[in-house]
């Protein structure tokens, strides 16, 4: 696991971004596994940026999603799927038939096993992550087993509250308590991952994802076991380290 420390948000940004797109630029119909949450919205920018200047295309580049909280319509301002065309996808090329993000509605059998199914036969070339301040990866909560494929997830309150925070105007009521994920052996399948944390909220989790035992009470780090796994971290995630 390779560990990256860079001044502050901005940095750590630009140091992902420039990974991203040694991918999409070596392999132009490369698959993406993409992540949501604040952290990963620069980065984002910084993509649809270079689009604009630089023209690098995802014409054949395919996306996965980690995760979608279950039973928000895909045009609920707080989805996953419109938080995905939102801050990245309406401004680059990208074909519409090639963004996956799990369903949030309908059977959780048939929506898990579809997933699974999709991930089995579209290997990823780079796996996107942010973290958790409980040290959650997608929606994957400490206790999810490191054998897991995608499933339905009962969210700790924790998470609850730290995305209310975030994204619902601090408004607990308003957030799923369920949701839909990759499981982690389906994020630890993926040819490289790339893990992004900022601020001083995640310090603790980082601590743990690098130094700590590797345990399913801390999901990230069964990253210590991936054989081409970076961690991006800004000074004060970095500050217990
Ligand atoms: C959410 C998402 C995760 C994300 C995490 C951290 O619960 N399901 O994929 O990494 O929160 O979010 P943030 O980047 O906003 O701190």
């Amino acid at each position: 696991m390779k560990v990256i420390v860079k001044k502050d948000y901005e940095e750590a940004s630009r140091a992902a971004l420039e990974i991203m797109l040694d991918i999409i630029k070596n392999k132009p119909d490369a698959a993406l596994g993409l992540a949501t949450g604040s952290t990963p919205v620069r980065l984002y920018e910084l993509m649809q940026e270079d689009h604009e200047k630089n023209h690098t295309s995802y014409k054949h580049i395919e996306s996965y999603n980690l995760d979608e909280y279950y039973g928000l319509s895909d045009d609920h301002p707080q989805s996953y799927y419109y938080f995905m065309w939102h801050h990245l996808f309406n401004k680059l090329d990208i074909d519409k038939k090639n963004i996956h993000v799990p369903s949030g509605k309908g059977d959780i059998n048939e929506v898990t096993k579809n997933y699974s199914q999709l991930l089995k036969d579209h290997p990823r070339d780079i796996q996107l992550l942010g973290l958790g301040s409980n040290g959650h990866i997608g929606f994957n909560e400490p206790g999810t087993s490191f054998t897991s494929t995608t499933h339905y997830i009962a969210l700790k309150q924790s998470t609850i509250e730290d995305n209310a925070k975030l994204f619902f105007n601090g408004d607990v009521s308003a957030v799923p308590t369920h949701a839909i994920t990759m499981g982690i052996q389906e994020i630890m399948d993926a040819h490289k991952v790339l893990l992004i944390a900022c601020g001083e909220r995640k310090a603790k989790a980082v601590k743990g994802l690098v130094e700590g035992e590797v345990t399913e009470e801390l999901p990230a780090s069964i990253l210590q076991r991936h054989k081409d796994a970076i961690i991006i971290v800004d000074e004060a995630a970095a500050s217990l380290l």
